[in-house]
């Protein structure tokens, strides 16, 4: 299933992407936001991802857009080496999480309805899940699955993901789904669970840890002013509260030279939802960059 990007129309409408602006997609996945962007003015985009298959994907955009268009892979968190000061951008979006190109691709092991080898590594190198799953301490996965899931079961998931892979290697997706889906349910955990899988917390809790997702989010932030003509404008879409705190964060500390551009988050609409269920934990916040600061603006 192709990737249907997520708050697209209310994306442009704060990029307003003039002719002649410089934008950076720091998320390119599929190239949904970036074909979109491209269309709404004669702008240029460079994109970038971390994943290899992201890049191939990438080719057909630069076929359609030419000298319009440029692909970096790269980790985002990387971003300060990536550019001189003469290439500086006009706009900045990511638009974090995972592809559905991703989660589809049975192979690439980020999805627990799908029989494959644990893997979830985004840029298909370091360390995977498995390696997570097979080889950590109970009281790492614990943590993990605490700290990124926010498990209420942690403790129980990791005690029996211990147990059970002393009896044989938990090499599959499914696997340790079924044993995650043991521990996470109890009568209690019902109702709460009842609309999402019991799977999906422990499954988050790692995919984020083998990405180091947070540390990435946090590190590009802090690394972006640097990238920025002032008055640029940024647009972040977070899908778990976790990634909205770095971003909340970040603005706070960054406040004298960050400015959101509203008090309140950008959601999806009902009918987006309906056409697009993945977008329905989507938040979506807006900044300019004042590159003076407070002082001299006042
Ligand atoms: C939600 S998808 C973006 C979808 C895209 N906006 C579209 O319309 O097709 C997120 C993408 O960001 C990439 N990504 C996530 N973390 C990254 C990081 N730290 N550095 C670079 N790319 C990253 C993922 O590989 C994935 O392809």
């Amino acid at each position: 299933m192709a990737h249907i990007p997520v708050l697209m129309k209310e994306t442009l409408d704060i990029l307003k992407p003039q002719d002649g602006d410089r934008i950076l997609d720091c998320t390119f996945g599929g190239g949904g936001h970036t074909r979109a962007i491209l269309d709404a003015s004669n702008c240029y985009v460079c994109a970038i991802d971390r994943d290899p298959d992201a890049e191939k994907r990438a080719l057909a955009v630069k076929q359609s857009y030419g000298s319009r268009f440029d692909f970096i892979r790269a980790k985002f968190s990387d971003i300060a080496d990536l550019f001189t000061e003469w290439q500086k951008f006009d706009s900045v979006l990511f638009d974090f999480g995972i592809s559905s190109f991703q989660v589809d691709e049975a192979e690439r092991g980020f999805s627990f309805q799908k029989e494959a080898k644990l893997d979830m590594r985004m840029s298909k190198d370091g360390i995977s899940a498995y390696d997570v799953v097979n080889t950590f301490s109970e009281k790492e996965l614990a943590d993990i699955i605490w700290t990124y899931g926010e498990e209420p079961r942690a403790r129980q998931i990791a005690y029996e993901i211990i147990k059970s892979r002393k009896v044989t290697p938990i090499e599959t997706t499914t696997q340790l789904a079924d044993i995650v889906r043991e521990k996470a349910k109890s009568p209690a955990m019902i109702k709460k669970y009842s609309k999402i899988d019991a799977a999906t917390k422990t499954f988050q809790a790692i995919r984020m840890f083998v990405n180091d997702e947070l540390r990435e989010i946090k590190e590009a932030l802090e690394k972006l002013p640097k990238l920025l003509n002032n008055g640029a404008k940024i647009v972040t879409i977070s899908f778990h509260a976790l990634e909205d705190r770095v971003v909340k964060n970040w603005a706070k500390t960054a406040k004298h030279y960050i400015v959101p551009m509203s008090k309140s988050v950008i959601k999806p609409t009902t009918e987006e939802i309906f056409l697009n269920p993945r977008s329905r934990s989507a938040v979506l916040r807006g900044f300019w960059y004042n590159e003076l600061g407070d002082e001299k603006r006042k």
